[in-house]
């Protein structure tokens, strides 16, 4: 069975085939065959807020043939307390598959585990693989292959989406530089397990400079409002603007995963700038899940 909890151990040929069947999906959205989700019903359990993780893999299991059921945590019985390991030992009885939005990592393996269906990552507190995933295509699909490019990431450089770049860089063979201060910069620990091209500094003029593409995530992620005020306040310069992308390679893309606080990561006119960009990377959540749940269940 397979699973998709972590990009850190999923080999380069599953990337490969994922991001083909993207492709694939994209051209052929509304006529395409395939319905390899036919019968089945998918719980999409969410502890915290979605719009394009939620939407895409409702609409992506609906074209898949298959039923999608959101269930907020707090409306059954987990968010009470019931037990990870024993919703999943009564979800698993019934549906046949899982995407997982919570904070611990370590609730989406239990989950796996006891509920014995293919479980997805929708984000946790580690990881966004799925994000990444759609990234990496939507940078390839508009300048080929990522493998020797220059990806900058600025802001939290500790969050999940940082983390989820990271473990691609050795995979895909980029650079990848991040800028962030020195407290939310991912651990010496995290970039050693993960090996190839990483770099981190608090100097985004230099992380910037020659990039291929700009990247930013939000300052404040789920779970983290109680600590706003300081964030914002260490976080403040990290911003992709249009000072930052002068500096970057000429046509280099910016993208960011959204939802966007326009003058805090990214300024208004730099993401307007660049939204036809940043609003097909969000389409391409769509492509992207549709080919992650034909991988998972193949
Ligand atoms: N980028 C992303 O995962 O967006 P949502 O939180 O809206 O799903
Ligand atoms: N790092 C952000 C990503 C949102 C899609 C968060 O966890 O809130």
């Amino acid at each position: 069975m397979k699973h998709l909890l972590s990009l850190e151990k999923l080999p380069r040929a599953d990337f490969e085939k994922i991001l083909r069947a993207a492709a694939v999906f994209k051209r052929e959205r509304g006529h395409h065959k395939t319905q390899p989700l036919a019968g089945q019903t998918w719980a999409l359990m969410f502890s915290k807020s979605s719009t394009r993780t939620r939407v895409s893999f409702e609409v992506g299991i609906h074209e898949l043939g298959g039923r999608p059921m959101f269930l907020n945590a707090n409306d059954i019985q987990l968010g009470r307390g019931e037990p990870i390991k024993d919703t999943a030992r009564v979800l698993g009885r019934m549906i046949h598959g899982a995407v997982i939005r919570t904070f611990a990592q370590s609730d989406v393996e239990e989950f796996a585990r006891f509920s014995g269906v293919p479980t997805i990552n929708a984000l946790t507190d580690d990881e966004h693989p799925c994000q990444i995933i759609a990234d990496i295509f939507t940078f390839q699909e508009k300048r080929g292959p990522i493998a020797g490019k220059t990806v900058a990431f600025i802001g939290d450089g500790a969050c999940n989406v940082a983390n989820s770049w990271i473990w691609m860089a050795a995979k895909f063979g980029f650079e990848l530089r991040i800028a962030a201060p020195k407290k939310f910069q991912p651990s010496a620990a995290l970039l050693k397990r993960a090996g190839g091209k990483i770099s981190v500094s608090n100097d985004i003029q230099a992380t910037a400079k020659g990039a291929d593409l700009l990247y930013t995530d939000v300052w404040i992620s789920m779970g983290k409002e109680a600590e706003a005020k300081e964030r914002i306040k260490i976080l403040t310069g990290y911003q992709i603007n249009q000072s930052l992308v002068n500096l970057a390679k000429p046509g280099a893309l910016v993208m960011h995963c959204l939802p966007a606080y326009r003058g805090k990561e990214i300024d208004d006119a730099t993401l307007e700038a660049n939204a036809d960009t940043i609003f097909e990377e969000a389409e391409n959540r769509l492509h992207v899940q549709k080919a992650i749940l034909n991988w998972v269940v193949s």
